[in-house]
């Protein structure tokens, strides 16, 4: 299968996740191509191809309750090129075989899980209006990075968060990871089956 693995990360704790998933594909035979948005932003973003990929997985940290500035300019581009090129139709009809598993790291500090939601929703929606089935909604702590709001990691909403995410999260997401592989891998291969003999 082909994965395509996008990330945004302004202090390090949604590329942890990232590159689990990546090995947790790779391991699992899969071809996969990562993409740091931050990265690409200095060498000037591109519109990517997203039906090229069987399962896209995009993540990002929350900044008052949205994905930090740089995937919300890559999310703009894409929707922008999806656009141009007619992909976005009304009632955005399902395309057979292409999945999208959105998930954010978050402290939530204040309100907990709600402030993750909204940031996995806005970046899911660029999928959902493609087409695309979103197949995964994860929501994985991350503590505070900078050194001025470590109190908040164990004052907020999710209690103490120091450390996380932490080996046992990694280890969720890479089963999770591959448990949602397994679950689309067989409809995946019919489609791709049911195409080369149309
Ligand atoms: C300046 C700043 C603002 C943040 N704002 C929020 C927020 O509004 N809600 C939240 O749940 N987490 C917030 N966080 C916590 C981050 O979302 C969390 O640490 C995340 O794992 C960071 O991921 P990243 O390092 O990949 O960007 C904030 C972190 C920083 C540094």
């Amino acid at each position: 299968m082909k994965i395509l693995n996008i990330y945004a990360s302004l202090n390090g704790q949604t590329e942890k996740v990232a590159r689990e998933i990546e090995k947790a594909c790779i391991e699992n035979g899969c071809m996969v191509a990562t993409i740091n948005v931050r990265e690409s932003v200095q060498d000037q973003m591109q519109a990517v191809d997203l039906l090229k990929s069987d399962i896209t997985f995009i993540g990002s940290g929350v900044y008052t309750w949205l994905p930090v500035k740089q995937m919300l300019k890559w999310i703009e581009i894409q929707l922008a090129s999806a656009r141009n090129n007619g992909l976005i139709l009304p009632g955005s009809p399902r395309i057979p075989g292409k999945f999208a598993c959105v998930y954010s790291t978050y402290a939530g500090p204040h309100t907990g899980e709600a402030e993750a939601i909204p940031a996995i929703k806005y970046m899911g929606q660029l999928f959902d209006h493609l087409g695309i089935t979103i197949a995964g909604e994860w929501a994985i702590p991350g503590a505070f990075i900078p050194e001025k709001m470590q109190a908040m990691n164990t004052s907020g909403r999710l209690g103490n968060i120091e450390g996380r995410p932490n080996a046992h999260d990694l280890k969720m997401v890479r089963e999770q990871t591959l448990g949602l592989i397994k679950s689309l891998e067989a409809g995946v291969k019919a489609i791709k089956i049911m195409g080369t003999n149309a």
